[in-house]
């Protein structure tokens, strides 16, 4: 679907939809030119979400789409994506190539121009999205552009910056829906490289297998030992146009299948595993959005990509491995293999990148769906001000988050008898901050936030512009809003 912009003082012009948002007990606006029949949209209230659709009596539009805000007062920019991603989705339904969105001011004026233009961009286009790469008759989307009004240049702005997040968040999303006999390792690497090829201020390079053993990433290629697909790090690295406002490192878990290893999963919904690549994808997705948006940041991407099979030459449960930094490592569960992945990944980011910030993301624990279910993200924040920094991007873009803590004891519960650290506790519980505590081993003093997806990478409520049983590109704009927040406070203040 291609989006459009145009300002709300212009007449529409010929469309197959017109939809307008009208707030709850407000007789809805109509653009000049355009008329229903007397009396309608009978029956309807503007309750949230309510959609009703008439044949228009004259004018520009063939079909008149009123959809629901519900009260002014409970607006919020997710109100507002669910009515555009809502808009899209009945136009679809309807059949309309053609379709135009109509924000007035009245309504773009509650959250402001640029945000409502954000938030129904968004909407539209997230809730645009389908996946059938793998129907062999293949039926293309019905609607093939839409025409989006509002009021002024921030509108506009705003728009087009929310089409660019929104996009970034597709682009994770097909990442994750690719069956793993599709999206391997290696075809990860090729996205990567792929999407450094069109910007200019993106650099892509894969650590091979040889090259991580010379780095003695010995826990990373304990995982990949079971497969025959080889591992690789990617690294990305955007280079911002002016002056640097600080170094970010995003590193995300990319097992692009995860059986467990040799502590093999249950069969049940064991498919599901091809999505535990998710906060790689969620990294390439931000790399997706960095050049248009202009970050001022040094922004780096690792990715640890690899397989988790069971295999003659697996690692076995007792075996003992080696991080970068020397760390000997028990491996008591061959299924707790993000933690081993993302120990070499977050000891490379140290190392070699001295970021200000590590932001990690992961696919990590069962534990997190138990404690927080699918419609929150669990966060580790090592300062107050990355907790409150994510705590309100996630709100601003309807992606959740929740600090879940870690204590010393936790850390406790991670060191071996017979090494260094285990790669399990031993059944206390605390599942998810035992995977945590495993990670801030490997980070030092460095700023940092691990955030658990396993929850929210998909299988979430339906909410129009996402939810259900396919990936939900979480944490794309999560971190892209995060860090544009961050952009805008002096330096040294976040
Ligand atoms: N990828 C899984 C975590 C997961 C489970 C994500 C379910 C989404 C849904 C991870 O590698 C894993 O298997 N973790 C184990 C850790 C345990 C062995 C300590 C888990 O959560 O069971
Ligand atoms: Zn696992
Ligand atoms: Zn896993």
């Amino acid at each position: 679907m291609e989006l459009f912009l145009k300002d709300s003082s212009a007449t529409p012009g010929k469309t197959d939809l017109l939809a307008v948002l009208a707030f709850e007990g407000e007789k809805p606006e109509l653009p000049g030119g355009v008329r229903v029949g007397k009396g309608c949209p009978k029956g309807f209230t503007g309750e949230f979400r309510e959609t009703r659709s008439t044949d228009s009596g004259s004018g520009p539009a063939a079909r008149v789409l009123f959809v629901g805000l519900g009260k002014p007062k409970d607006l919020d920019p997710e109100r507002l994506r669910r009515a555009g991603a809502l808009c899209a989705k009945r136009a679809e339904e309807e059949g309309a190539p053609k379709a135009t969105v109509v924000c007035s001011g009245p309504v773009a004026s509650v959250l402001g121009e640029a945000r409502s233009g954000r938030a129904l961009a968004e909407g539209l286009v997230m809730g645009s999205y389908r996946y059938d790469a793998f129907k062999s008759e293949k039926k293309p989307a019905k609607l093939r552009s839409v025409l989006l009004h509002g009021p002024g240049r921030d509108f506009r702005a705003g728009a087009k910056h929310g089409e660019c997040r929104a996009r970034a968040n597709c682009f994770a999303r097909d990442l994750q829906n690719a069956p793993a006999n599709h999206m391997r390792p290696r075809d990860l690497v090729a996205s990567a490289k792929k999407l450094a090829s069109r910007s200019q201020r993106i650099r892509c390079r894969a650590l091979s297998e040889a090259e991580m053993k010379k780095l003695g990433m010995g826990c990373l290629l304990s995982v990949s030992r079971g497969s025959s697909e080889p591992a690789f790090l990617i690294h990305l690295t955007y280079t911002p146009k002016g002056r640097s406002k600080g170094r970010i490192a995003l590193v995300g878990k990319g097992l692009t299948f995860d059986s467990g290893g040799i502590s093999i999963k249950p069969s049940a919904k064991m498919d599901e595993m091809k999505y535990d690549m998710s906060g790689g994808a969620a990294v390439l997705g931000v790399f997706h959005a960095l050049s248009a948006l202009d970050l001022p940041f040094e922004v780096h991407g690792v990715v640890a990509t690899s397989e988790n099979m069971p295999d003659a030459s697996a690692t076995k449960p007792g075996d003992v491995v080696t991080a970068m930094d020397g760390t000997t490592i028990e491996v008591l569960n061959t299924d707790a293999e993000g933690r081993l992945v993302l120990a070499d990944a977050l000891c490379y980011a140290v190392d070699k990148i001295r970021p200000d910030t590590i932001l990690d993301l992961a696919t990590l624990t069962g534990a997190v769906v138990v404690a927080l279910g699918h419609e929150l993200s669990g966060i580790f924040p090592s300062t107050d001000a990355l907790r409150d920094g994510l705590l309100a991007s996630g709100k601003e873009v309807g992606e959740l988050v929740w600090p879940l803590p870690l204590l010393d004891c936790h850390k406790e519960q991670m060191k071996s008898k017979l090494a260094d650290l285990r790669n399990i506790n031993s059944g206390q519980g605390n599942g998810a901050s035992a995977g945590a505590a495993f990670l801030a081993t490997f980070v030092g003093d460095t700023e940092w936030c691990h955030l658990d997806i396993a929850g929210t990478a998909w299988g979430g409520i339906e909410r129009d512009w996402v939810g259900g049983p396919q990936g939900s590109g979480v944490g794309v704009r999560l971190l892209l809003e995060y860090l544009e927040t961050r952009a805008h406070l002096p330096k040294g203040v976040r």
